[in-house]
């Protein structure tokens, strides 16, 4: 029984085009080396809210760093996370590392090659489990993220908005049906390749698409109208002061964020939410010593303003720097005063990296 949305299309003619284009066009990526499930998962993870290009150097060392899922197991968290830092979405790599140990403990490391066992693993949801089925065990199995969502939207005219979670389950029906049974593998490699270099959101590049003649979108001069994406809601933004806080040995003041929530066990400057602070002349040193809790502080004044984007978050951090006493703070469990060098053996957010880029700066 053939799917409603692939009446009267050709499936094997498509199937052809698509490989046949992936093989000569395909760009020599480090995880297309093999196809050690462990490499492939851990692009996939890593692709998965960051481009292609910011990816390639953050993989190759971590492939050096952590080459196999044993080792992977085995890494402090710390350095895992500072294998990591700067990509954002860090419970991606918190979530890897507790799944790879599962693997290694359960399955004696090797990944399971069935949607059912490999489902069950933190962190990996449908679009992975089917991009490690297919990329590293060539099983015909879909793996639907917003660029296959693109590309077959305007193949197959669909006009479901993309944002929802049933639009994907439309999407996997179809692929089960119209993935390469022979070569699943590239084929679901092939559209992903065809989403990032031809069929791209603003402008695709038809006249060089090797599917044009199957496209639907194309026939009737609709692809730049396709997907459909209902908007999400505007960020809230969050105003803040972070607190370059030196002591009299010149060390600086660090923290560990909490176990749970944004950005969890990365360390940070003390730092705390504020109300705006252009308008309404806030007296900064009086929330500063209200918040440290203490009097007696040198202010060596603003530093920077840094802001930063999250999916659903802006922060506007005004950055100042002051002097203190350590005999006049009382530092919690997660903080610790640390020498500068030592600062780059701690993973940061990038909003706090920014700080840090400044004050190693005004510092030389
Ligand atoms: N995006 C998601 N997965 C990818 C892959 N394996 N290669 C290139 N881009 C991707």
């Amino acid at each position: 029984m053939s799917h409603p949305d692939l009446e009267k299309f050709s499936i094997i003619g498509f199937q052809e085009d698509l490989v046949g284009w992936f093989v000569e066009h395909q760009r020599e990526l480090p995880w297309r080396e093999n196809k050690d499930p462990y490499r492939v998962w851990v692009s996939e993870i890593m692709l998965q809210q960051t481009r292609v290009d910011t990816v390639i150097p953050y993989y190759t060392n971590f492939m050096r760093e952590f080459p196999t899922a044993e080792a992977l197991a085995n890494a402090d968290e710390e350095k895992i996370l500072k294998a990591w830092e700067g990509l954002g979405y860090y419970s991606r790599v918190r979530n890897l590392q507790s799944a790879v140990r599962e693997v290694v403990e359960h399955y004696e490391g090797v990944v399971p090659n069935n949607r059912k066992e490999i489902s069950a693993l933190k962190g990996v949801g449908p679009y992975t489990a089917g991009a490690i089925l297919s990329i590293a065990y060539d099983l015909p199995e879909p793996a639907v993220d917003g660029n296959v969502m693109r590309v077959l939207s305007r193949v197959l005219l669909i006009k479901d908005d993309i944002a929802k979670p049933k639009t994907r389950t439309r999407f996997e029906a179809i692929l089960y049906e119209l993935i390469s049974k022979k070569n699943a593998s590239f084929f679901n490699q092939g559209l992903m390749e065809l989403g990032a270099l031809v069929c791209t959101p603003t402008s695709p590049g038809c006249l060089l698409c090797p599917v044009r003649e199957h496209c639907r979108a194309y026939e009737q001069g609709v692809q730049t109208e396709l997907p459909i994406k209902s908007k999400k809601k505007k960020q809230q933004q969050k105003n803040m002061i972070a607190l370059v806080i030196k002591n009299e040995l010149g060390e600086f003041l660090i923290e560990k964020r909490p176990d749970k929530g944004l950005l969890a066990r990365l360390w940070q400057f003390v730092n705390f939410e504020t109300e705006k602070l252009e308008q309404e002349k806030v007296n900064i040193e009086k929330e500063i010593s209200n918040f440290l809790k203490i009097d007696g502080f040198e202010s060596l004044g603003p530093l920077q303003e840094v802001e930063h984007v999250f999916s659903h978050l802006k922060w506007h951090i005004h950055v100042y720097e002051l002097k203190v006493l350590s005999a006049e703070l009382e530092l919690s469990t997660s903080q610790r005063w640390v020498q500068k060098q030592q600062i780059e053996d701690y993973a940061f957010p990038v909003s706090h990296q920014k700080i840090i880029e400044q004050q190693l700066k005004m510092e030389e």
